[in-house]
């Protein structure tokens, strides 16, 4: 700012706060936010803006490059809407989702790997007792036995830990995005037995595909990928005194799961879904054909937390 005197006043300039080179805008940038009160937005920036630049000096895009890049994160933006994030979807299918989910769901001692909670998730799932069904309609489609134990890392079965599963159905599409599914159909909570026993019936899922209609269904096009998850059941296996595990199951016999288009197929995750072709059912006496699937999870000590919601 200039004085009223005559002689303007020469103001210091800090020499090492101006950009000499490529190099000196991130140092410079990294001074600018020094002051960042809060020792961990301080740290998470410093580092995404020291990665952000050496990413930049790497690829060396062009004007024309760096405007296309600027229009794609705007897109993901006006793509979202109260019934599809494509934000949480880019980060999805770059396996950033998946990434950090793997990074915060350890599976020390035995624990079950967790997986995303994904964007169809909705509250206030029908309480259910145990071995009922969860399917509500009559579509058809292959009845699927779901069974199997939850226990603490030290191998002692939970009684009374609630396990809440919801899932597509056999043409791939959840109760809220298909008009001619009952309301929370394919969705259910359970509670253990005295065993740390759970069982269920519902009805063989199908994969699906993510949203394509936005920035991040062109991203893929161009990337030559399908949109496709394979089949899979997501579960919340939850009790007083242990960490919430969010995971899902996948079908085995799926040929898609080393290709999900959100990399959340972890390897301990694939059920062994079994056709069975003869016999009754083993409990409701239902005449063969059907699938069955036995999964145990395992939970750690920790705190009992829920998740929220994405959507209605
Ligand atoms: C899902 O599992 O429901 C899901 C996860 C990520 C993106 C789309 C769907
Ligand atoms: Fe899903």
């Amino acid at each position: 700012m200039e004085t009223p005197q005559s002689q303007p006043a020469r103001r210091a300039v800090n020499a090492q706060a101006l950009i000499d080179n490529e190099w000196s805008v991130t140092e410079v940038v990294r001074q600018a936010m020094a002051n960042t009160e809060s020792p961990r937005l301080r740290t998470v920036m410093a580092a995404l803006v020291t990665h952000l630049h050496d990413f930049l000096r790497e690829v060396r895009p062009t004007d024309e490059e760096f405007e296309l890049g600027l229009e794609f994160i705007a897109g993901l933006g006006h793509a979202t809407h109260a019934t599809n994030n494509e934000v949480v979807l880019a980060a999805d299918v770059l396996g950033l989702s998946t990434l950090v989910t793997t990074m915060n769901n350890s599976t020390k001692d035995g624990r079950t790997p967790g997986a995303l909670l994904g964007p169809f998730y909705r509250a206030n799932a029908p309480r259910y007792g145990c071995g009922d069904c969860v399917v509500q309609d009559d579509a058809p489609g292959l009845p699927l036995f779901v069974s199997g134990t939850v226990r603490a890392t030290d191998g002692s079965p939970l009684a009374g830990a609630m396990v809440e599963v919801w899932q597509a159905s056999p043409v791939g599409l959840y109760d809220n995005q298909d008009p001619k599914q009952p309301d929370r159909n394919l969705r259910g909570a359970f509670h253990t037995n005295a065993d740390g026993g759970y069982h269920f019936r519902t009805v063989r899922p199908a994969g699906y595909p993510v949203p394509t209609g936005g920035p991040v269904g062109k991203l893929l096009a161009a990337q030559n990928r399908h949109p496709y998850r394979p089949a899979h059941i997501h579960f919340i296996v939850a009790a007083p005194g242990f960490r919430t595990l969010v995971t899902q199951v996948f079908a085995d016999d799926s040929d898609i799961l080393e290709t999900d288009v959100t990399f959340g197929v972890h390897r301990q995750l694939v059920g062994a879904f079994r056709r069975v072709e003869t016999g009754l059912s083993p409990w409701g006496g239902l005449p063969a054909p059907f699938y069955t699937l036995a999964f145990d999870f395992t939970l750690e000590p920790g705190a009992q937390t829920f998740p929220k919601p994405p959507i209605d």
